[in-house]
């Protein structure tokens, strides 16, 4: 057989694809791992355990195809974006990874802004958040001196395990641009942009276009993964750009939307595209001459996770969602503000919060969970308008994947709420599935991502627009009020539940 392999290192697990020369997924093998939060507003992880659940996976995988490590082609890595894995000389991990969904820097985006001026947006393309890895650098330089001392690289989670399989420290442009240290427009590390922050460029790995092979498996990892030493592993791509390529959202004019944890509205374009409000993140594509702008929301399907975890144990989606179906669309006047874990677009704010307004004793559970799926649809539709303020024009197909999209409810409060027809894609395995399409064309199966993705993503089931949409219309600015309205509430609550402050031990 001839395989090509994706391995998406994501938040909670490592997932592995083995996709054959049709595009379909032969296999897939996953194993997962913890992260903690050992302070309010942290998120860390142990990379040892992002490996060690990588190898696992593709050990997995190769076992369910039946197949010999031989039969893969070329590896394609992804992962969670943003994180930070800081590295001594020797190549040793100095202390935790802080993640993309860490909140504690605050403080650092202050400092940069104040530091960059109009070079932020001019040479990075984006605001500072704290999800991006600038600020945790100069969270640790900061806070942990020691560590900051002995610092001699910095990797992004997909890279860490790159340099276990193969040692080349390496990432693709995608991930370079979600660190704040790059040149959008360039697609290159900005030196300026480093020096200005105290960033050492010699820290950093070197960026590659997607499909460009980084290095080849050597023997010690060939024979922990089941991998043959002299594998090539392209460079891959950040999960949303990786995604967006097994979405076959590769040019502009096709739209990706992911309603996983995160809910994320992807457009490619053709120019790096200029955001001068930083509301929306403008990134490097992983293909070559393709940037795109991209809304994100933070709380999504985790929404619906939550509400089922924390006020619906025991049922289970499909529960959930015919509930939901019963009640007509604006939840009989009940809205939900989704902004559980901060959020980024359109409102960049670690310190923003979810709500239930309107509430009335006639509303029951239905109506709960109606106004969840609502509330996250609307969230989308801000994205989108973000994006339309900066010149986008309105889609009317929207390719939809992850698990939220897996709801007929949700893809249809989602066709009325944004307007747009929203169809699936044929392939289901999300950002290993994209990762695997890059692998492709750097095993020389295809001469281009595009053709590619032509090639072997196909898209389905159609769901247009609905009758809803003209409750919707009207429901919307309603629910554009409510975050500027329960802001300062928002805030102070937060303010009083600060941490204490910290000292590296
Ligand atoms: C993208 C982002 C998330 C993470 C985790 O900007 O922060 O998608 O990559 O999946």
């Amino acid at each position: 057989m001839s395989l090509v392999l994706g391995l998406d290192v994501s938040t909670t697990a490592a997932k592995a694809v083995l996709l054959d020369r049709s595009g379909r997924a032969v296999a897939t093998g996953a194993a997962e791992y913890p992260c903690r939060t050992p302070r309010p507003l942290w998120s860390e992880a142990d990379p040892e355990r992002w490996w060690e659940g990588a190898m696992s996976a593709i050990r997995s995988a190769l076992r369910s195809a039946g197949v010999s490590g031989g039969e893969v082609e070329a590896v394609g890595p992804t992962g969670q974006m943003h994180g930070c894995v800081l590295l001594d000389r020797r190549g040793a991990v100095l202390r935790p990874a802080i993640l993309w969904n860490d909140q504690r820097t605050g403080r650092q985006c202050d400092q940069i802004r104040g530091l960059l001026g109009p070079w932020l947006l001019e040479i990075t393309g984006n605001d500072a958040l704290t999800g991006f890895t600038a600020p945790k650098l100069l969270w640790v330089r900061e806070n942990e001196p020691r560590v900051w001392g002995q610092t001699a690289h910095f990797l992004l989670p997909k890279d860490y395990v790159r340099f276990r399989l193969t040692g080349e420290m390496a990432t693709d442009k995608a991930d370079g641009a979600g660190t704040l240290l790059f040149d959008v427009a360039a697609r290159t590390w900005s030196e300026e942009v480093m020096e200005a922050l105290g960033v050492n460029p010699d820290w950093a790995p070197r960026a590659f276009e997607g499909p460009e092979v980084t290095g080849t498996v050597h023997g010690e990892a060939a024979r922990l993964t089941g991998l043959a030493a002299g594998t090539p592993v392209v460079a891959g791509g950040g999960d949303q750009a990786a995604n967006a390529v097994g979405c076959g959202a590769v040019d502009p004019g096709t739209v990706a939307l992911s309603l996983g944890t995160s809910g994320v509205v992807f457009a490619p374009t053709g120019e790096p595209p200029s955001e001068p409000t930083g509301r929306v993140h403008s990134f490097c594509h992983c293909l070559p001459d393709r940037w795109h702008l991209m809304g994100v929301m933070l709380s999504a399907a985790g929404a619906l996770r939550w509400f089922r975890d924390a006020l619906a144990p025991q049922a289970d989606f499909r529960e959930l969602d015919a509930e939901a179906a019963l009640v007509p669309a604006g939840a009989d006047g009940l809205l939900f503000a989704p902004y559980l874990t901060g959020e980024r677009t359109p409102y960049p704010d670690p310190a923003a919060r979810g709500a239930f307004v309107g509430l009335t004793v006639r509303h029951a559970r239905g109506h709960l969970v109606r106004a969840v799926l609502e509330g996250v649809a609307f969230g989308l539709r801000d994205c989108l308008e973000a994006m339309a303020a900066n010149g986008m024009p309105r889609p009317r197909q929207i390719r939809a994947s992850g698990g939220g999209t897996r709801s007929p409810l949700w893809r249809q409060i989602l066709a009325d709420a944004l307007g747009a027809e929203i169809v699936s894609v044929s392939t289901a395995e999300g950002a290993a599935a994209g990762a695997a399409l890059l692998a492709a064309v750097g095993a020389g199966w295809f001469p281009s991502v595009g053709e590619a993705a032509a090639a072997l993503v196909k898209v389905s089931g159609a769901v247009p627009p609905g009758p809803d949409r003209d409750v919707y219309q009207n429901l919307i600015p309603l629910y554009q009020t409510l975050y500027p309205a329960l802001r300062p509430a928002n805030h102070a609550l937060t303010a009083s539940a600060a941490t204490k402050p910290y000292s590296e031990s």
